[in-house]
């Protein structure tokens, strides 16, 4: 079998529950291995839990339950985050399993023989929060350098001679500049080894939970040493077949785990071993919430299941708001530095992103295919600058997914997007129809052509959002876009299909305090203005005919359970009458008591939401689908006609 590609995230402790922060790096991971079956290769993904720490071990003590029972049940936590967000793993690995267990115990075996494990006394500080040995030169205020709580140990223990490593890690990533992405870290690490590597101490004696050290049980395997080495047991390591995978080809972290660990230590302990190298390490920045690391102990937590009913509640269908969550998380990865992960950004990005731009985008142009060429793809030309938007979009997902930089990707295809929006206000589609204008397929053409590339081009960030693009493009799903090369193939056009009814996918989001109100407008479709004001010709005892007044609003409330409706009681004259009238999400009712407003008061009684309307206000098509309420240039009296 050819060798697949590997791409790898951390493993989590399971001391904790999964978060935005967790689901960032499973997210950015399950898109590489999607990109990269893209590009036509076999792909593979590991996830999975970190479970033989001592402070895992402590959690389950301080919950009072058996260790493993505790560690099952928090592992599928994880294990549902992943599912909850589409995470296309292959494999979830436990540090628990017997293939771990047996991996670990090979490996630690091989570098007792080959005397880059070494048995001598530790005596210092162990950073029980972080995992990690600390100096006592390196205490701060008697605490970690990191301000965790240190406890002293002094035991017979096992070291790793990391310091022989330092030259060769350097002539490898001079050698493999892909090896430490990205650059401002590379830095990092490049520093940090030049300080001097020294050996590190990897065991500790057994509190009764752990992986035994091969052949002295008194001692268990020190948890990061153990962790590590997930990656390659996953693959079956020592067992054959392994190569099938190994060496993993991205592994991503965050940046805590990076420089110390991930990018020296494991590369260190598979030099020692003779196993290649992983081809690059790379790590991202933090997921800061109101500018605090998210934690679990800092109550600041988001967790990836949050965010999918916050879509389902603004209105998106389930598949759609998982969707959202992953364009939420891509839009705001820190990659270089650390971003701040807010609910109100989230919001706004989403309406700019995808409610204004890929939504607009997407149901203008199925409306007007209905419109102008009954619901059918035109057999037209393709216009030149579509070709070249959607060309110059292929070319910048390519390079970012290239360095994995998948938020430039999402931000070029949404350029395209807005390119399209541009096109549709620039060649004015509905005038072309009046003149019945030669170039008006051509245009619909490309914009259809367009959408068919965005549906490539999102697929590995927005698998959902890309098959219901493609079913609203008339497409089967077996037709999907699944290799990068076929985006922006003419051949891909289906000319003459006839396309479904446009259905919106991402409903504006809208907060639900009036105060709050923000969002850019979607400006109203300039076709439509027209046509109203092309509306048939009536004559002036048509009009005389509805009755016009002006009213005043005595009491105004929201309709229970309804997101549009607010109950009016309004004086006419000395008449009083209830009118329903659907501007909830334009008015807070509080503001409209003792508005003076215009009502049809000869309209049928009719019911809404199960009260009668006896009469319907006046109100304007605001920008942004807000409606505005017609009232009096000054105080009139109540009751005077409207002519
Ligand atoms: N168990 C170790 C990793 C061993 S890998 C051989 C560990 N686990 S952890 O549960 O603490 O997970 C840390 C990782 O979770 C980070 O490196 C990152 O991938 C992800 N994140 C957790 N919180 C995060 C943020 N606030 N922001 C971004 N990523 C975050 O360390």
């Amino acid at each position: 079998m050819p060798k697949a590609f590997y791409v790898t995230t951390p493993i989590y402790y399971v001391n904790s529950v999964p978060h935005a922060g967790h689901a960032l790096t499973m997210l950015v991971a399950d898109v590489t291995k999607r990109v990269h079956e893209m590009n036509g290769e076999t792909a593979m993904m590991l996830t999975g839990t970190d479970e033989n720490a001592l402070k895992v071990f402590e959690a389950a003590q301080e919950a009072g339950e058996d260790p493993q029972a505790f560690v099952d049940r928090i592992s599928q936590t994880f294990k549902d985050a992943a599912d909850e967000l589409h995470i296309n793993y292959d494999f979830f690995f436990r540090t628990t399993s017997a293939q771990h267990k047996a991996a670990v115990q090979a490996l630690f075996a091989q570098l007792v023989d080959s005397g880059y494990v070494y048995l001598d006394t530790y005596e210092g500080w162990y950073d029980v929060s972080a995992e990690t040995f600390v100096r006592e030169s390196e205490l701060v205020d008697g605490k970690s350098p990191d301000g965790n709580e240190v406890r002293k140990v002094s035991e017979e223990n096992y070291f790793f001679k990391l310091s022989a490593f330092g030259d060769r890690l350097l002539e490898h990533a001079e050698q493999n500049p892909e090896f430490w992405l990205p650059l401002g870290r590379k830095a990092e690490v490049v520093s940090f080894i030049k300080q001097g590597l020294r050996d590190i101490c990897i065991t500790r004696s057994n509190p009764g939970w752990g992986i035994p050290v091969p052949g002295d049980e008194s001692k268990v395997v020190y948890v990061w040493f153990d962790a590590l080495i997930n990656y390659l047991a996953a693959t079956g390591w020592p067992n054959p077949g392994w190569q099938e995978l190994w060496p993993a080809e991205v592994h991503w972290m965050a940046k805590e785990i990076y420089v110390r660990f991930h990018a020296t230590l494991w590369p260190a302990m598979l030099m020692a071993a003779g196993l290649p190298l992983p081809k690059t390490v790379i790590a991202h920045g933090w997921f800061t919430f109101n500018d605090a690391k998210m934690s679990k102990s800092k109550g600041n937590v988001i967790a990836p299941s949050d965010l999918i009913s916050h879509f389902e509640e603004a209105g998106c269908s389930h598949e759609i708001a998982v969707d959202v969550a992953r364009f939420s998380l891509i839009r705001t990865l820190p990659f270089d530095n650390d971003s701040n992960f807010a609910i109100g950004d989230i919001e706004k990005q989403y309406n700019a992103g995808l409610a204004n731009d890929l939504g607009n985008a997407l149901n203008r142009t199925i409306t007007m295919v209905h419109k102008f060429t009954e619901g059918v793809v035109p057999n037209a030309p393709i216009a030149s600058e579509m070709q070249s938007a959607i060309a110059q979009a292929k070319a910048a997902v390519a390079t970012s997914n290239e360095e994995l930089r998948f938020h430039d990707g999402l931000e070029a295809t949404l350029e395209l997007v807005r390119d399209m929006n541009r096109f549709i206000a620039d060649r004015k589609p509905w005038e072309l129809a009046k003149t019945n204008d030669a170039s008006l397929p051509s245009v619909l053409t490309s914009l259809l052509f367009a959408l068919r590339a965005v549906e490539g081009l999102v697929r590995p960030i927005m698998p959902n959002t890309a098959n219901a693009m493609l079913s609203q493009l008339g497409y089967k799903a077996e037709e999907a876009t699944t290799l990068y090369n076929q985006i922006g193939e003419v051949t891909r056009l289906n000319v003459g299909a006839k396309l479904a009814e446009p259905t919106p996918i991402f409903p504006r989001y809208q907060p639900p305090k009036m105060e709050t109100q923000p969002t850019p407008a979607i400006k109203p479709e300039p076709q439509e203005a027209k046509a109203e004001t092309q509306a048939p010709m009536i004559e002036i005892t048509d009009f005389m005919k509805v009755n016009l007044r002006v009213a005043r609003i005595l009491e105004a409330e929201a309709v229970p359970d309804s997101e549009k409706l607010v109950k009016l009681q309004v004086i006419i004259g000395e008449e009083r009458r209830q009118i329903i009238a659907g501007i909830l999400k334009s008015y807070d009712p509080a503001n409209l008591v003792g508005m003076q407003i215009v009502v049809i008061t000869n309209l049928k009684p009719r019911k809404l939401a199960g009260l009668e309307s006896q009469g319907m206000v006046l109100a304007a098509d605001g920008p942004d689908g807000k409606a505005i309420l017609l009232t009096t240039e000054a105080e009139c009296p109540e009751g005077a006609s409207v002519h």
